[in-house]
C-alpha cells in the first residue's frame, strides 16, 4: 500500500550525497532501479534525475518491518528512506558519482507501487521506438533523455540571460494568428464565433516581430513555438521551438556580430565548448559550387568539381547534352578509394538515383596509372586525362561525376558527398563547424506555381546594387539574408527586411501579386509601416536542431519531451482524434467521407 510523506523532505538528491556527508543524517527520495537480496542485508538502487545511490537494509538498523517491506520492494516503486551516509566497506563502484559511499537506511516509506514497466529502464536497450514512445513518460526515465532535457533548459537560459543582457525584450505573439499562406501548409483552427472562419497556427512569429519594430521595441527576442504542416524527417517536426529575434537599425554585420557571441556563450555555457570568432562566412553561389548544398558540412573536403568546358565537345551524349543545355557536369574525388568493387559503386548509383540522379559515371585511376571507367569508351585518352586533372585525382583515388541541370547535380553530389563521407569515416566526430551562408538569391522559381517565389520570405531585402532588376531579371537578384549552418545543418536564418514602400510593391509585383493580393494578406503589415517604421532585421534558430547537435543525437525528437512521429501523430495520447458530433457543430463543421 503507497503511504504518504507525512511531513518527511527531501534533504538530498542521490548524487549530492557525496563523501563530504559521511556520517550524516539524509532523506532521499526517487525509483528503486534494482534490488539485491544477500540474505541479511538488502540492497537497493536508488534513481534520481541526479543518478543513482546505493541503499542498504540492515534488518537490525531499519527494523524487521521495514526490512521485509525492502525484501519486496520491486523496479519502479517509488520510495523515501532516511539514513546515514557511510563509506563502503566493499564493491567501490567507480563507475558512479556516489560509487564510495552508501546509505544505512533507518526508515523506508513506499510512495508508491509500480507494474512492470514494458522495458527496462536503462541505456542501451533494444526495445522498438513505437514502444517506447507509447510510454514515452517512462522512456524520459532514462537519463540519456533527461541529460538532453537537462541541457535545452540550460541553453534557454543562457539565452535569455546574454539577450537581456544586450537589451532584447522578451515578448509573446499569438498562437492564433491569421492564415498567409506562403511557405510550408498552416495548421489551421476553426472559429466557432465565425462559422466558416480559421486561423492558423503560426509558422514563425515573422509578421509580428516586425510589427514590434514599428513599436519601437528595437530588440525582441522569444522562445517560440512554431507549426508547419510538412512532412517530417530527423530535423523536422510539425511543431518545434525557434530561439526568434528581431532587432532595429541595423544591418547584416550587426546581426552577425550579436549572433557570433550568443553561439560563443550558449555552446560555453551548454557543453563547455570554447567556440572560435567570427565565423566563416560564404556566399550561396559558392557554397553550391564547391559543396552543392545551401548547408555544408565543411568539416571535410571532397569538394564538388566542374567539368563542364572539358566535356561539353566529348562523345559521351550523358555528359555533352546537358553541357550544352544549360546544365553541368561535376565530379567528386573520393580519396583513395579507386580500389571500390563494383558492387559497392552500384550502390553508389542506386542512392544517386535516389536523390534525383539518372545516373552516376565514375572513374578509377589504378595505382598503376591506368583508368578503369563506365564511359571510357567514349572518351579519348587526353580528354579523360583533362579530366583527371581537372579533378585532382591521384593514383588510387575514385572520382564520380554527375551530369544534369544545375540543381540536380548539386543535390546528387552534395548528398553523395556527406553520404560518403559518413560511410568511409571521414567526419571529424566532436568538431563543430560553423558558417554563415550569405547572398541568397532572393527568389526561387517554383515549377509546380510557374512563378517566382521567395526563397526566404516576401519581406526579404535585395542588394540596392539589385533592386532594378526586380522585375526584369528575377533570378539575378541577390538577397540580404544569411543563414547559420552548423556541421552540415541549417541551425538559423534570417534576413535584413524590406522597410521601404518603393521596395515592397515592387516585391509584390515580382512575385505576382496585385496590389490588392499582397493588401489582403498582409495590409496590417503595409498599414504599420505606413506609420514610420525603422529599418529592421531578425533571425531564428532551430533550438531543437542546436540541441541534437550539442548533444550529438540522431533526431530533434530526441530533444524534445514528447514529439511526434513520421506520420505527425502522437503514440501515446493518440493525437489527432476524431471529435464528438457535437464539437464538430458547434464550429459549424462536418466531414466529408468520400
Ligand atoms: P526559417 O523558416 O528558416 O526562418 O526557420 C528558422 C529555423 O527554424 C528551424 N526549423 C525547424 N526545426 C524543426 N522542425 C521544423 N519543421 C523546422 N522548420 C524550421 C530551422 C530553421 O533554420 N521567420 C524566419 C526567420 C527570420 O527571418 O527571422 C523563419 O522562420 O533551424
Ligand atoms: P548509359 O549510356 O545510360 O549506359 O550510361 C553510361 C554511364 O553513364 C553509366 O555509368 C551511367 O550510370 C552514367 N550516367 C547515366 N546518366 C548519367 C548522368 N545524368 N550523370 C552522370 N552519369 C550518368
Amino acid at each position: 500500500m503507497a503511504e504518504s510523506l507525512q511531513g518527511l523532505h527531501r534533504s538530498h538528491r542521490c548524487t549530492e550525497v557525496t563523501n563530504k556527508l559521511i556520517g550524516e543524517k539524509v532523506t532521499v527520495m526517487g525509483w528503486v532501479q534494482k534490488r539485491r537480496n544477500l540474505g541479511s542485508l538488502i540492497f537497493i538502487d536508488l534513481r534520481d534525475r541526479s543518478g543513482i545511490l546505493q541503499i542498504v537494509f540492515d534488518e537490525p538498523k531499519v527494523g524487521t518491518d521495514n526490512f521485509n517491506k525492502a525484501g519486496e520492494l520491486r523496479n519502479e516503486f517509488v520510495i523515501a528512506v532516511e539514513g546515514v551516509v557511510q563509506k563502503r566497506e566493499a564493491a567501490v563502484n567507480d563507475n558512479l558519482i556516489t560509487g564510495d559511499i552508501e546509505v544505512i537506511a533507518s526508515s523506508l516509506r513506499i510512495l508508491s507501487e509500480a507494474k512492470t514497466p514494458p522495458f527496462p529502464i536503462e541505456e542501451g536497450i533494444t526495445t522498438k521506438d513505437e514502444l517506447r514512445l507509447k510510454h514515452r513518460y517512462l522512456d524520459l526515465r532514462r537519463p540519456d533523455l533527461q541529460s538532453k532535457l537537462i541541457l535545452r533548459s540550460k541553453v534557454c537560459s543562457a539565452v535569455r540571460s546574454f539577450l537581456i543582457d544586450e537589451g532584447f525584450i522578451e515578448i509573446e505573439t499569438p498562437i492564433l494568428q491569421k492564415s498567409t499562406p506562403e511557405g510550408a501548409r498552416d495548421y489551421l483552427v476553426p472559429s466557432r464565433i465565425h462559422p466558416g472562419e480559421f486561423y492558423a497556427l503560426p509558422q514563425s512569429p515573422q509578421l509580428f516581430k516586425q510589427l514590434l519594430m514599428c513599436s519601437g521595441f528595437d530588440r525582441y527576442f522569444q522562445i517560440a513555438k512554431c507549426f508547419r504542416d510538412e512532412d517530417l524527417r530527423a530535423d523536422r517536426q510539425p511543431e518545434f521551438t525557434q530561439i526568434d529575434m528581431e532587432l532595429s537599425f541595423v544591418d547584416v554585420d550587426d546581426v552577425i556580430d550579436v549572433n557570433e557571441r550568443l553561439m560563443a556563450k550558449v555552446f560555453k555555457d551548454a557543453i563547455g565548448l570554447d567556440v572560435k570568432l567570427p565565423f566563416l562566412r560564404m556566399p550561396w553561389q559558392e557554397a553550391m559550387d564547391r559543396f552543392g548544398s545551401d548547408k555544408p558540412d565543411i568539416r571535410f573536403g571532397m569538394e564538388l568539381v566542374d567539368v563542364t568546358d572539358i566535356v561539353k565537345d566529348c562523345d559521351f551524349g550523358v555528359f555533352a547534352t546537358p553541357a550544352n543545355n544549360g546544365g553541368s557536369v561535376r565530379g567528386i574525388t573520393v580519396p583513395g578509394q579507386g580500389g571500390m568493387s563494383r558492387k559497392k559503386i552500384d550502390k553508389l548509383v542506386e542512392y544517386a538515383k535516389g536523390v534525383g540522379a539518372k545516373g552516376l559515371a565514375y572513374l578509377c585511376v589504378n595505382e598503376d596509372g591506368t583508368y578503369k571507367s563506365s564511359f571510357a569508351k567514349f572518351m579519348t585518352e587526353e580528354e579523360l586525362d583533362k579530366l583527371v586533372n581537372a579533378m585532382g585525382a591521384e593514383k588510387g583515388d575514385l572520382i564520380l561525376f554527375a551530369a544534369d541541370s544545375n540543381k540536380i547535380v548539386w543535390e546528387v553530389l552534395g548528398s553523395l558527398r556527406c553520404e560518403l563521407a559518413k560511410q568511409l569515416d571521414m567526419i571529424p566526430e566532436d568538431e563543430f563547424a560553423f558558417l554563415w551562408i550569405t547572398d541568397f538569391p532572393l527568389f526561387e522559381y517554383s515549377e509546380e506555381q510557374e512563378r517566382f517565389v521567395a526563397m526566404h520570405h516576401p519581406f526579404t531585402m535585395p542588394y540596392e546594387e539589385d533592386i532594378e532588376f526586380l522585375i526584369s531579371d528575377p533570378a539575378k537578384v541577390r538577397a540580404k539574408a544569411y543563414d547559420i549552418v552548423l556541421n552540415g545543418c541549417e541551425l538559423g536564418g534570417g534576413s535584413i527586411r524590406i522597410h521601404r514602400e518603393d521596395v515592397q510593391a515592387k516585391m509584390f509585383e515580382a512575385l505576382g501579386f496585385t496590389n490588392e493580393e499582397a493588401y489582403e494578406r498582409f495590409g496590417f503589415l503595409l498599414d504599420a509601416f505606413s506609420y514610420g517604421v525603422p529599418p529592421h532585421a531578425g533571425l531564428a534558430y532551430g533550438l531543437d536542431r542546436m540541441i541534437m547537435l550539442m548533444t550529438g543525437a540522431d533526431s530533434i525528437r530526441d530533444v524534445i519531451a514528447f514529439p511526434k512521429v513520421k506520420d505527425a501523430s502522437d503514440l501515446m495520447t493518440e493525437a489527432p482524434s476524431p471529435v464528438d458530433d457535437k464539437q464538430l457543430e458547434e464550429l459549424f463543421l462536418s466531414i466529408k467521407t468520400t
